[in-house]
């Protein structure tokens, strides 16, 4: 299904939000394909850290821009991945106004670029759009249950009216368009002051603090590994002929907060209590994709299980030094705005800002040996064992051991905890 290696070496791809949590990933692996890659971003949760693997790769270019102006990027795309938005409820909710606009006239500007330049054309929507469902588990097929005057209205609706726009598009057969509905999905590079349930979950565990627990715990919800997730994207804008139709990508497999709460606790041999407090407004009380339709015409389901994945982010949230805790850049949110910016507001990784080939682009080196990516788990467990893991001083040098043993142990099914759930095909 995939494109030749050759075809994709003349091919660019824009991800709009690729210096985000899932934006980035995205970029690597189709950076790592052979494309092209411009990461647009206006770092309003995205991170710089988040793409050091790719800044200077003469293949990719970063370009610092809201969406809600129009892009001239003095080249043409063939395919465009609109990932743009922040995607976490207080991230989301703290300019209700500004994500609107993303949604709805930032998107409006990159369809429009899709006509210009013929590009495809994915737009990342969300299981939000079926706000809380009262049906279970959610097909595409069912029409949601949304609040159009709360708090999360302005994602939620935002969304909704972007997919609207994408029919809409392709109704006019102006563009060849794909929509994927993603659902709850984590992994490496999450924010980890976003406020949502892993990265609270998991930074509380590892700094030894109450675990928060909305509601009574008992709300389910879904959780999808980051590269499960990408490998789904990949596959829906290549997939022939185009769907049509909204495809839901998530892992089917459902918990409890309190049994995700549980794992955490097992997996960072925390001693942390759980703190309750009560459910925000409009919080679904349940969150489960039905993903046939993936299954029937992409041929994806997500592979891998929540303890595994779950794992690793607990491995790269406790090697994450003191800096990068700092709260993410916020966007100069100005058009064709070009960034200079000393080494030392940008977290981990040192950034020099060399050139500015296009009015608002910024070209960056980063100095790799300070923001590698792809800590690979065992690695890191080795260097935590040698320098005591005191990079990061947050994290108990007792946490890191324990999650230093968790990592050697054997992969069995002795555990409840470690069989988790188990539902039929999706590997949690
Ligand atoms: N992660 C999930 O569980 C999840 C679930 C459903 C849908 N999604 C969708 O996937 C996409 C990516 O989510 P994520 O988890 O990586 O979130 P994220 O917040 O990490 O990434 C969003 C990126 O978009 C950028 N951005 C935001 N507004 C922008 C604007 N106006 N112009 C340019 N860039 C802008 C941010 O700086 C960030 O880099 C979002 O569209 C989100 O709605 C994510």
């Amino acid at each position: 299904m995939r494109r030749s290696r050759k075809a994709q070496q003349t091919q660019t791809v824009l991800v709009a939000g690729g210096a985000g949590f899932l934006g980035s990933h995205l970029c690597e692996a189709l950076f790592g394909s052979g494309y092209r890659v411009i990461c647009v971003d206006n770092f309003l949760t995205g991170r710089m850290e988040n793409i050091t693997s790719l800044a200077g790769q003469p293949r990719f270019r970063l370009i610092e821009q809201d969406i809600c102006s129009p892009l001239e990027l003095g080249e043409p795309v063939h395919r465009i991945f609109n990932l743009a938005c922040a995607a976490s409820p207080p991230r989301y909710q703290a300019d209700p106004v500004h994500t609107t606009r993303t949604c709805v006239i930032g998107t409006l500007n990159l369809l429009d670029l899709a006509v210009r330049d013929g590009a495809r054309f994915l737009q990342a929507s969300t299981s939000e759009i079926y706000g809380d469902p009262q049906q279970h588990p959610q097909r595409e097929d069912y029409l949601g249950h949304v609040n159009c005057t709360g708090p999360r209205a302005c994602y939620d609706e935002g969304k909704r009216t972007a997919e609207t726009l994408c029919f809409d598009y392709v109704r006019a057969d102006m563009a060849d368009i794909r929509v994927a509905r993603i659902f709850n999905t984590y992994g490496p590079r999450m924010d980890p002051a976003d406020g949502r349930i892993v990265s609270n979950l998991v930074m509380q565990a590892l700094e030894k603090r109450p675990l928060t627990i909305f509601g009574d715990g008992r709300q389910t919800r879904s959780f999808c590994y980051v590269t499960d997730l990408v490998e789904g994207l990949l596959r829906l804008m290549d997939v022939e002929p185009n769907p049509l139709k909204p495809i839901n990508l998530g892992n089917p497999g459902e918990f409890t907060i309190l049994e995700v709460a549980g794992l955490v606790q097992e997996l960072t041999g925390t001693g942390s209590t759980m703190k309750f407090l009560p459910l925000p407004q409009d919080d679904p009380r349940r969150r489960r994709p039905d993903i046939a339709r993936a299954k029937a015409l992409l041929g994806w389901s997500p592979k891998v299980p929540l303890r595994q994945g779950l794992l690793q982010t607990v491995v790269y949230f406790a090697d994450l030094d003191d800096k990068a805790m700092a709260p993410p850049l916020m966007a100069s949110a100005k058009a064709g705005a070009s960034r200079s910016t000393s080494s030392s507001d940008v977290g981990p990784a040192s950034v020099l800002f060399t050139q500015a080939e296009h009015p608002s682009e910024v070209l960056v080196g980063i100095d790799k040996q300070l923001g590698e990516q792809s800590r690979a788990a065992e690695a890191i467990s080795q260097r935590h064992r040698a320098d005591g893991g005191r990079r990061n001083r947050r994290v108990p040098a007792t946490s890191l051991h324990h999650i230093s043993r968790m990592l050697r142990e054997p992969d069995d099914d002795a555990s409840p905890t470690r069989r988790g759930r188990h539902h039929p095909g999706t590997g949690s």
